[in-house]
């Protein structure tokens, strides 16, 4: 795992906005798997930026969603797909046959989540997931206790989840029970994972995550096991980490191996 550690929630940003400028510059048919909820909306304003400035060409770019809740159909204002479309997608030149969502008002629930895998597969796999974290570190909608092998499917929302999600409904009791997110075992199957947080209230969920056993317990803890993670936080998030010193020094020293080598000759 890489573990960025930047000042503020601005610049944790601007670094996931880079990753992906830099890779859409090698592979422009890049794989992206989007997550929704507060965190993201930051890099997901930058990289329309960048597209507005006409940097970033978003033609030949496929998108699939992480989750969706269970019972909203794709137009209702809280629907992960009208998130989306509204924070995003609907400010690029994405095409829409490129645009792949969880459908919440499914008539097969497991053939959906079944189909969902498979084009994933067609198109490559995922090259760049991000993924927000939750207080008790779900990643997607994966709460604790989901299997770390798990593929695209329903999930029952802890209430904690619904409380913190309730903000955007009129009333807590329109929040959805269920969802649908792909699982954690797809999750782990992107090429490149890209965690983002911000804020006090992850530090205890980044804590037990990086530096904590790997259970099923802190679903996000499984990132340990995945090569090419890569955790960009605010220092509010890292507050908690013991290992905070040693992340800074191996990010300040990353780009400095090949000097180091040229010195040694
Ligand atoms: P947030 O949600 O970005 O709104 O904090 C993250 C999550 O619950 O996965």
């Amino acid at each position: 795992m890489e573990i960025i550690i930047k000042q503020n929630y601005d610049q944790i940003c601007e670094e996931a906005e880079t990753i992906i400028y830099q890779a859409w510059k090698k592979k422009n048919n890049l794989v992206l798997g989007l997550p929704t909820g507060r965190t993201p909306l930051g890099v997901y304003k930058r990289l329309a930026a960048l597209h507005n400035k006409g940097e970033i060409d978003f033609s030949r770019v496929v998108t699939f969603s992480l989750d969706e809740y269970l019972g909203l159909k794709e137009n209702h204002p809280q629907s992960f797909a009208s998130y989306m479309d509204k924070n995003f997608l609907q400010h690029i030149n994405i095409k829409k046959e490129n645009i792949f969502r969880l459908n919440g008002t499914p008539e097969n629930i497991d053939n959906n989540c079944r189909e969902y895998e498979e084009k994933i597969k067609r198109f490559g796999g995922i090259d760049i997931q991000i993924l927000g974290i939750g207080r008790n570190g779900h990643i997607g909608f994966n709460e604790p206790s989901s299997s770390l092998s798990s593929r695209t499917r329903v999930k029952t929302l802890t209430q904690e989840t619904i409380e913190a999600n309730s903000r955007l409904f009129k009333d807590k009791n329109e929040v959805p029970r269920f969802c649908l997110t792909m699982g954690i075992g797809t999750i782990m199957e992107s090429k490149m994972i890209v965690l983002l947080a911000s804020g006090e209230d992850k530090s205890e969920a980044i804590c037990k995550s990086l530096e904590g056993p790997i259970t099923a317990s802190v679903p996000a803890s499984i990132l340990q096991l995945h090569p090419q993670t890569k955790v960009i936080i605010d220092q509010e998030a890292a507050s908690l980490l013991t290992g905070k010193e040693y992340y800074q020094w191996v990010y300040k020293n990353k780009e400095r191996v090949s000097d180091y080598l040229e010195k040694k000759k």
